[in-house]
């Protein structure tokens, strides 16, 4: 009998994970680079316990699109490129559509987001990977 098998996605996402976050400073670098790719001109890093405990990183700029928020915590989910002809001039940080999933995979994510196009902004919940809760945020400033 053979011994192969072919690992379930909980397990193939947390392999995926360890190859983006090996550890916190990774969450960092990641979530930083999608701030300067969002065009942010201040950006802002609190971390607690070197990151093990909590990560906050705030940045100001152009926000996720509300349609955007829950595809961008899936694998190769990505608004940087669109195929594969793009992989030959990557002007953006990120492409991969990798990060966001990776770090949602091992941690417990809060994204509270305003696009600039847009009145209210979103904020939502991900857990294991899971959308746990996506709720309109209402804001009292437009930016
Ligand atoms: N700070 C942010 N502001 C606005 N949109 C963001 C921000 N961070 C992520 N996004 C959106 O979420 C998408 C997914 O982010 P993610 O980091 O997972 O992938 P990526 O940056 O496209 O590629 P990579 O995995 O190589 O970093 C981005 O393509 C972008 O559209
Ligand atoms: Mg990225």
């Amino acid at each position: 009998m053979g011994s192969i098998v072919l690992l379930d996605d909980q397990t193939i996402n947390k392999i995926a994970a360890g190859e983006v976050v090996d550890r916190p400073a990774s969450i960092v670098k990641e979530l930083i680079e999608n701030s300067i790719d969002a065009k942010a001109t201040a950006i802002t890093v609190e971390i607690k316990n070197g990151g093990i405990k909590y990560i906050k990183v705030v940045d100001n700029g152009q926000g996720f699109a509300s349609d955007d928020v829950e595809l961008a915590f899936e694998r190769h989910a990505t608004s940087k490129i669109r195929k594969e002809e793009d992989l030959l001039r990557i002007t953006s940080m990120g492409f991969r559509g990798e990060a966001l999933a990776s770090i949602a995979a091992i941690s417990k994510v809060t994204l509270v987001t305003k696009n600039i196009n847009e009145d209210v902004g979103r904020c939502v919940k991900v857990e294991a990977g899971n959308i746990v809760s996506n709720e309109i945020f209402a804001t009292t400033t437009r930016n």
